[in-house]
């Protein structure tokens, strides 16, 4: 079954062809961040502007790209909740347009089970039940990933998601935006954790807390610049990617240890740290915990996700919906109401 996949829910623009979830045919991805970099951050307006301009041309080159034609696709899976509202609706509009001129089902993709789903395309034999560890600009959570569809939420961020935490700390060392991959390349994959920087509790221990350990780092720099002295961007770049990967595990491997499972998922845009994945393949494969990583294109986001999440989908039956009207906020646990 191949699956046309749509993303816009932030600033990518991309479109994919996916074969029964796991094979991907052709994946083109637009992405906005030179636009969105002079102002520090994503505006929301310019996204869905900018979506609007290259969405035609994006999924015009998926289709060919996959060397089929659009008339052989035999369904259209969107992401259509959580993200910029705007944004969302481009690409949710847009899908619809296409399934009903197709006459196709239409899938309508939660965008965080589509990030979990990123794990399947890159790794062939990974099957539910596992856990997935979500690190992104927008979300930190933990998931029992009980069967495909079936998920549950363990633990959650009750403040800054780790990437916005990490671009939060990259634009005040004026790295520029998004920062977490620039810290990552200057701490060149190091792990130090010299007790620079604090380690936040929180009540429930599979929570992720990570505003004050941003502050404590902020902070670093803000007295620097008052004492007029230089900081050493390297040393603060590696003890604050140590630290925010230390956090990410330590909570993953307590969640595995409680489920006793024995497979870890990680994935998001900040899958794609180095710091985090070296210390993911030194603590839990000592462990004999298999850990499963996208391949780096998949990490941020993209349609081939959307397009694998949209096939497991289909086969629980979640298809329809052309009534949905696409969400800024809702929770990878819940299903559309279709
Ligand atoms: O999943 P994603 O592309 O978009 C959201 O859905 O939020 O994640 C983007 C986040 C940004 O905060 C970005 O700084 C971070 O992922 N990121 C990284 C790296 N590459 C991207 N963080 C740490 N190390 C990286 N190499
Ligand atoms: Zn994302």
């Amino acid at each position: 079954m191949k699956i046309l996949g749509i993303e816009t829910t932030c600033d990518e623009t991309s479109a994919a062809v996916v074969e029964n979830g796991r094979y991907v045919l052709s994946c083109e991805i637009a992405t906005q961040i030179s636009e969105h970099s002079l102002y520090g951050g994503v505006v929301p307006e310019i996204a869905s502007r900018m979506h609007t301009e290259s969405i035609v041309e994006v999924v015009d080159s998926a289709i060919k790209k996959s060397e089929i034609s659009l008339s052989d696709i035999d369904a259209v899976a969107v992401s259509a909740a959580p993200g910029l509202i705007g944004a969302v609706l481009v690409g949710l509009s847009f899908a619809k347009g296409i399934s009903i001129s197709l006459n196709k089902p239409f899938i309508p993709v939660h965008h965080i089970r589509g990030h979990i789903a990123s794990c399947y395309i890159s790794n062939p034999e990974l099957e539910p039940p596992f856990l997935c560890l979500i690190a992104s600009g927008g979300h930190s959570l933990i998931v029992n990933v009980k069967n495909y569809t079936d998920l549950e939420i363990l633990g959650r961020g009750i403040d800054d998601a780790a990437g916005e935490a990490l671009d939060k700390v990259a634009r005040v060392m004026g790295l520029g935006y998004p920062g977490g991959a620039v810290l990552d390349k200057l701490s060149e994959g190091e792990l130090i954790d010299d007790g620079t920087l604090p380690y936040p509790n929180t009540k429930n221990p599979l929570d992720f807390s990570f505003s004050g350990l941003k502050t404590a780092a902020v902070n670093l720099v803000h007295n620097a610049k008052q004492r007029s002295y230089e900081i050493d961007k390297k040393h603060l770049a590696t003890v604050f990617c140590t630290k925010i990967a230390t956090i990410l595990l330590d909570k993953a491997e307590l969640a595995l240890r409680q489920l006793s499972y024995k497979k870890l998922a990680i994935v998001g845009g900040v899958a794609a740290n180095s710091q985090l994945r070296k210390l993911a393949e030194t603590r839990l494969t000592k462990n004999n915990i298999e850990v499963y990583t996208p391949k780096m294109l998949y990490c941020g986001d993209n349609a081939a996700m959307i397009a694998a999440a949209g096939y497991y989908e289909f086969l629980d039956g979640n298809v329809g919906g052309m009534g949905i009207a696409g969400a800024a906020c809702m929770s990878v646990e819940e299903k559309f109401i279709l």
